[in-house]
């Protein structure tokens, strides 16, 4: 990997996660619950994509977890990091199947070894998109990610803010794993 794709070069690869903790309202016992689960987790790099005088690099990624020993995955996403050297400027646009989309932003060195990305939902240019019965009852208001870098490993922390029918205050949906490389 080269330059060109300053902080998220050293994301690129296959890794796996043991270690992870889900914290989220389940409807099925109507109580918060803290969830371990195991992650896999594939960055694939792409570019340059050229947007007039932008060219950005980036990653595919595909990311799936799993609790228990449960044959399908209760999470996933797909998506895609970007970096713009120009700028700085660092991007996660993904999907998660509940039928969200999100665009989180923010900047960071080339070299850096951590940032945070932010998207807010009503907000540009960091954005969230849900279907209309989640705007109804579980409306994800807010998400945000913070990335730590280490030795072939990396760590995210997440707080997914949500309005949901059953709490009076928004409800901080949160999630953690430590990645290993295994490819
Ligand atoms: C590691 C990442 C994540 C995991 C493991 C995870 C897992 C879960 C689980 C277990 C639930 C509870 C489902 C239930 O029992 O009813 C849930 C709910 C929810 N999650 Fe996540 N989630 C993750 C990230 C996200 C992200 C990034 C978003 C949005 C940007 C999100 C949006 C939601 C919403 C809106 C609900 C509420 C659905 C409802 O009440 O109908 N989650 N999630």
């Amino acid at each position: 990997m080269t330059h060109e794709w300053g902080p998220l070069a050293a994301l690129a690869g296959e890794w796996e996660g043991q270690g992870g903790l889900d914290t989220s309202f389940q409807h099925a016992t109507e109580q918060v619950v803290g969830t371990p689960f195991l992650e896999r987790c594939t960055l694939k790099p792409f570019g340059p994509v050229d947007n007039g005088s932008q060219h950005l690099y980036g990653l595919d990624y595909k990311t799936a977890m799993w609790r228990g020993d449960e044959q399908n995955p209760f999470h996933t996403e797909v998506g895609y990091w970007l970096w713009d050297a120009a700028t700085g400027e660092v991007l996660r646009g993904f999907v998660v199947p509940r039928g969200i989309t999100v665009l989180a932003g923010g900047t960071a060195a080339a070299d850096a070894t951590g940032f945070t990305l932010k998207a807010t939902n009503g907000s540009v240019p960091y954005a969230i998109g849900e279907n209309t019965y989640l705007a109804a009852h579980a409306s994800t208001l807010s998400y945000e990610v913070t990335i730590t870098i280490g030795d072939d490993e990396w760590s995210y922390d997440e707080t997914t803010m949500l309005r949901m029918d059953q709490f009076a205050e928004p409800f901080a949906h949160t999630d953690h794993n430590t990645l290993r490389r295994v490819g």
